[in-house]
């Protein structure tokens, strides 16, 4: 268990100031229900912690503990749900057994606690009271047959893997070596990574205020610094403060390798909630930025990130609620120096930060996604001024919303000259999520590449 989550992790009786699993287990079953039903999973978890109008202050982080380990083995409680029950249990019992087995597959407490508490929570509940007993049984008789149950179940690649047959077949075609890699680490935890922002500090004093407050830390990028132990933003040393954020090492890589410089104008296409905004002000003086964000609530998140890292100390932002392809709401042609667009996509890169995206996307969305990404692409090239380069990111490893989308933009482009990225000799990088077991080497920290990242493309583009 990391800081953050003994920091949250309910009590089952015994534990002093902790929230009692039962209602965390509770407001978890309410979330997973929503999410199941096609809902994102923390949209849902704010949901139900709203309405269940939770008394205990770590009820909510709890809560989103536990759910985030189910859904990490999500594909697994369906197949144990369908073994241990004779015919499928209605949704909100279905919901908290997956929930109580999860807890049990998670070892974190002692299993007839965890019984207890599950049923405890079926009984509050008017949609689970009648169950109650069923769900007792159902998790004994889970507990008396585990072994055995959990390995037939592991022999579907859905279950092992924990994504959906069709997520599998997709990165089994696009990477025949390294596809089982990809899928571990879409199911580890997710690595806490800071940038820290180098307008207020070097990332060695940095490493030497973590040093001198006892926290474990190794340099992952120029800019990146791992936190061994996850914890929440409050407890990290400078967040507050603005000397750092959280932000992977290889998300870090769009804003550098876009290489402002002093005075230009600048658009960041998709720009909520801000994190690479307030990068690009940090990397050169005096930059005129265009923020522009569809979505109004997202888009308030880049003027609290932008207050809180000091960004419009050093350059003049201008923030737009628009869409980013309908270019005439926000500038004219020509207008840019660089342009970065950070486009929406699958976030198939980001499995291990977001368990709940393989089972919220269809096949049919990497197509649809696709087509919104080359429509903003070829909206905003006009906009760049010859000579200015463009920059196209997305947090995904599939090939259609990368390598390809990068291919079919130059041969509709004829103006559009792939640039090499720094120490590559190629314009295009995808880099796939590295394991947290392939320790990074601290002495490797200094080069071009980061050691420890997400899934994430770069494609980057010159104007003739
Ligand atoms: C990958 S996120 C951007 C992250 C951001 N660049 C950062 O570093 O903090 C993509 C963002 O694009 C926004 N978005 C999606 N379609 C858009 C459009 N057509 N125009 C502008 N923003 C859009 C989404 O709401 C989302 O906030």
């Amino acid at each position: 268990m990391n800081a953050a989550q003994a920091a949250a992790g309910p009590s089952t009786g015994s534990g002093r100031g902790a929230p009692p699993l039962a209602d965390a287990l509770r407001v978890a079953a309410a979330a997973w229900q929503r999410f199941r039903a096609g809902a994102a999973l923390d949209r849902a978890l704010d949901a139900a912690a709203g309405a269940a109008a939770l008394r205990h202050p770590r009820a909510a982080a709890a809560a989103k503990d536990i759910a985030y380990h189910a859904a990490r083995h999500l594909a697994l409680l369906d197949a144990l749900i369908a073994r241990l029950a004779r015919t499928p249990p209605a949704p909100p019992v279905a919901a908290l057994l997956a929930l109580g087995l999860a807890q049990l597959l998670a070892q974190r407490h002692a299993g007839y606690a965890v019984v207890d508490q599950t049923v405890t929570a079926a009984k509050t509940g008017a949609d689970t009271r009648a169950a109650a007993g069923f769900v007792n049984a159902t998790l004994r008789n889970f507990l008396r047959r585990q072994s055995a149950l959990i390995e037939e179940a592991q022999r579907d690649d859905t279950v092992r893997y924990n994504a959906p047959r069709w997520w599998i077949e997709r990165l089994r075609r696009a990477y025949p070596a390294a596809w089982a890699a990809i899928l571990d680490a879409q199911r580890e935890p997710p690595p806490l990574v800071l940038r820290v922002n180098a307008r207020r500090i070097g990332v060695d004093d940095y490493l030497r205020q973590l040093e001198r407050a006892g926290l474990a830390a190794t340099r992952v990028g120029a800019t990146a610094v791992w936190l061994h132990e996850a914890r929440p933003v409050e407890a990290i040393p400078g967040f507050a403060e603005g000397l750092v954020s959280v932000q992977d090492a290889g998300s870090q890589l769009a804003a550098q390798w876009l290489a402002v410089r002093d005075g230009q104008r600048v658009l960041d296409a998709c720009a909520a909630p801000g994190g690479k905004t307030a990068q690009l002000a940090e990397l050169a003086d005096g930059l005129a930025i265009d923020a522009v964000e569809i979505d109004a609530q997202r888009a308030q998140r880049i003027e609290d990130n932008l207050a809180r890292l000091r960004a419009r100390e050093h350059a003049t932002i201008a923030l737009h609620v628009a869409d980013a392809a309908d270019t005439r709401a926000y500038a004219a042609e020509l207008r840019y120096d660089r342009i970065l667009l950070d486009a929406p996509c699958t976030a198939s890169g980001i499995v291990r930060r977001h368990p709940d995206i393989p089972w919220l996307r269809r096949d049919s969305d990497i197509a649809q996604l696709a087509t919104r990404q080359a429509r903003l692409l070829d909206a905003l090239w006009p906009l760049l001024k010859p000579a200015g380069r463009l920059l196209y990111v997305v947090c995904s490893v599939f090939p259609e919303e990368g390598a390809r989308q990068a291919e079919r933009f130059v041969e509709r482009h004829a103006d559009a000259r792939p640039v090499a990225l720094p120490g590559q000799t190629a314009n295009t990088l995808q880099l796939l999520p590295t394991p947290l077991a392939a320790a990074p080497n601290p002495a490797a920290a200094a080069s071009v590449h980061p050691t420890l990242h997400d899934g994430f493309f770069l494609a980057l583009f010159e104007k003739d």
